[in-house]
This record gives C-alpha cells, structure tokens and sequence, in this order.
C-alpha cells in the first residue's frame, strides 16, 4: 500500500488536503503528523477520523530523530508538507519559533527522505507547500511568476525563501524528487481567527470593533481553500520534478473592500440594519514592513496541469461566512485561552 505523509494536516489548509486525499485514495495510507500548536485542530477533522486509511501522529518536525525515526518505521513514498508557523504578525513578534519549524523543520524533513529513500527515487515525491509572500511587495502593477525574484520582508516570508531554497537546494545537489508551490492567500472553513477573515467575522458577530491596518488599501489575492487542495493533489501527482507551481485565485481585493462586504453579508445573515457593522471599521496601526500587494499569475499551472480555481469569490465567502455561523463551538474553543492573551498583545491600544 502506497504512504503518504502530510504534515501539518490539522491546521486550516492541511486539514482540507488530508481530507481531500482520505476520501479520494481510499488504497493510499495518508499519515498525518502534526505537532498541535495552537493552529492544529484535530476538530477540524472529525469527519474523516475514523476512516481506515487515515492515520494521526503528533509530533514536531524540529525533532530530528523522531522525524528519523518516523520515515525508518512507516516507509513513506511520499511527503507533502504544510507544517509551518505561519501568521506574519506572530513572526514579527516572535521569529525565532518560525526559524525553528519553517527551516530547521523542513531541513530534518528533507534529511529524512534523503536518508531513506538513498539514491532510489523512483516513484518517490517530495512536495513543500509554499507562500507568494517569498517574492515580495508588487506596485499597481504587476504580478508574481515562478520566474520572480525573491525577496521577502517579512520573518515569516524569510523563513519560508529559506526552506524553498533548501528544498531546490536537495533537488539539485542530491536529485531529491523535489516540487514546490507558492500559493496567494486561502481563506475558507477552519481557518483560525488570527487571519484577516475569521477575524473579522468573530468581532462582527460580537460587535467588537474591526481592526484594519493603516488604510486598509493593500491588497491581497484571495483563493477558496478547497482550490488550493485540488492545485495541490494535481501537483503532487502530475507536476513535474523540480518544478514549481504558482497558485492563484485572480481575485485581488483591497482588505477595506473585505471587511466591507463581511459587514454587508453579516448585516444580512444576521438581521441588523444595514450598515449597522461597518460602523465597527478602527484604523489601527499598520504591521511593520506591512507589504503593499501580492497578485499571482498562475498561467503556468492552468496551461500544464489544466487547473482552474472552482469556487467563485462570492459564493466561496457565503460558504465562508455560513461555516463560521454553523460552527458556533469550533469558533469558542478556538478563540478561548490562549486566543484571549494574543488578542490583547496584538490589538489592545494599537
Ligand atoms: P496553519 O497555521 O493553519 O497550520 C499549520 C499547521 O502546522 C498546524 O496544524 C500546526 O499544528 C502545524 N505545525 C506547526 N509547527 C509544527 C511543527 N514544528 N511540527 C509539526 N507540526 C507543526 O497554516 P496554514 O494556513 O494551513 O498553512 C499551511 C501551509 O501553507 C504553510 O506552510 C503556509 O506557509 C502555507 N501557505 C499558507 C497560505 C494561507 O493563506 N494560509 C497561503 C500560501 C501558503
Ligand atoms: O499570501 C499568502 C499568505 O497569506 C500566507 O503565506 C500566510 O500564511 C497567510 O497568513 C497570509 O498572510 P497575510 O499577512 O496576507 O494574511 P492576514 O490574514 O494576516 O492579513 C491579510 C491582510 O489583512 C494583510 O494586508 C494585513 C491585513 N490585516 C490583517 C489582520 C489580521 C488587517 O488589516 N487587520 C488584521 O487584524
């Protein structure tokens, strides 16, 4: 039986592929690792949990000789990983811990395929989830190719250059069977409330006022979660080794115009007047080094592997906002404890 292993399958994206690869090769082992940080959620993947070709295993990838360990005992045949830190207002914050899991993580992880599966490769595939953030701030005008230079400016985007050119790093110098992709922003179910959309959701829902950055006119390129799930199986099965894919919605938004149209959708779901959230709009501070644009060309991946984004942009936010009013006690779990404490260093007085 083939094994796959995800990592970091309970946070927002990796929960999707897991469930996404659970369903559809019922005759594939998926293996997901996962160390349950604060964004991991095994609640997330309560549907999916008891069916026999699944398999959760927690643990951190900054353990080198458990991740040894691990490939030694399960085989794999394949990697695709998510497992990262992976809010930017944290890494500024606090970097270190992204150092540690973006590229000492990714390091042991590509030790442990190499390791393992020596020099024979075929059949074998080493998949590393990454971010348009490595390219850095566009103008007007402008969007990211695969051939773009990087130049992140972020301590979370530095991480993930990092780890992206470690992984190119062991495709070219050891043949590892290497692929990369650098996806625009997802949103979508389960993502956590740290995030820009649940954020503003759970305040809407409890009329606490909306925080937006400066003037709320950077922009953004927003993709459906389940979008990304479906780049990421074709990818994984059909792209090419040593290459790397852009992912991209093509639906680029000012976050003003965001957080206006969950104010106007919530105003509705939740008879009160219209207008009635917007009034809950607070300019606040703006993010250190707050880059101004992401746009991303995914012509690459539509013109080799034929995929294209599903889910519309207003259909995917009224999936968006009916997940979060239908998953009441997900929300409070998530946005108790610790949440609380965050919420006060990052907002209170900003
Ligand atoms: P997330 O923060 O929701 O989830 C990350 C998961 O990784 C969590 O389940 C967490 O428990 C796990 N994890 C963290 N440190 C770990 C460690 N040391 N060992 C094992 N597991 C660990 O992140 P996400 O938004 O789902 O992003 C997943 C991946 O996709 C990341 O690599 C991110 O850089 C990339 N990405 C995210 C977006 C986005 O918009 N969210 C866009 C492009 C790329
Ligand atoms: O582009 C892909 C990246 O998208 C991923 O690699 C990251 O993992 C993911 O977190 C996301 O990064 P962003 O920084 O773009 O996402 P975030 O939701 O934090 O912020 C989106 C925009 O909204 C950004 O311009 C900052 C702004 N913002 C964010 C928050 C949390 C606000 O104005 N107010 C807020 O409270």
């Amino acid at each position: 039986m083939e094994k796959i292993l995800i990592t970091g399958g309970a946070g927002f994206i990796g929960s999707h592929v897991v469930r996404l690869f659970v369903k559809k090769y019922p005759e594939t082992a998926i293996f997901n690792l996962d160390k349950l940080t604060y964004a991991g959620n095994l609640a997330n993947l309560t549907d999916i949990e008891h069916h026999p070709n699944y398999h959760f295993i927690k643990g951190d990838i900054v353990d080198e000789a458990f991740v040894m360990e691990l490939f030694e005992k399960h085989q794999f045949d394949g990697v695709i990983h998510l497992a990262a830190e992976s809010h930017v207002d944290r890494s500024i914050a606090n970097p270190k811990e992204f150092i540690l899991t973006n590229i000492i993580g990714t390091v042991n992880l590509l030790n442990a395929a190499r390791n393992f599966w020596k020099t024979d490769y075929s059949g074998k595939r080493f998949y590393h989830i990454s971010t348009d953030e490595v390219y850095g701030s566009l103008g007007d005008e402008g969007k990211f190719l695969e051939t773009t230079p990087y130049d992140p400016r972020s301590p979370y985007s530095a991480s993930k250059a990092s780890s992206d050119h470690l992984v190119r790093a062991y495709y070219h110098t050891y043949g590892l069977p290497a692929l990369i992709s650098n996806c625009s922003n997802n949103y979508g179910p389960n993502q956590f409330p740290e995030k820009l959309i649940p954020l503003i959701i759970n305040n809407i829902k409890q009329r606490k006022p909306l925080p937006v950055y400066g003037k709320g006119l950077n922009i953004r390129d927003w993709l459906y979660v389940e979008d990304h799930a479906r780049a990421i199986d074709l990818i994984f099965h059909r792209g090419g080794i040593g290459e790397t894919y852009n992912i991209g919605g093509n639906n680029e938004r000012q976050n003003i115009d965001i957080v206006k149209t969950l104010c106007r959708i919530m105003d509705e779901k939740l008879g009160r007047e219209a207008g009635e959230s917007e009034q809950l709009i607070t300019y606040v501070t703006d993010r250190a080094g707050h880059d101004f644009r992401y746009a991303i060309d995914a012509g690459k991946l539509k013109k080799e592997l034929l995929w294209t984004p599903e889910v519309k942009f207003d259909e995917g936010f009224e999936l968006t906002v009916n997940w979060y009013l239908n998953n009441q006690k997900w929300l409070e779990e998530v946005t108790s404890g610790d949440y609380q404490g965050y919420y006060q260093r990052m907002y209170l007085n900003r």
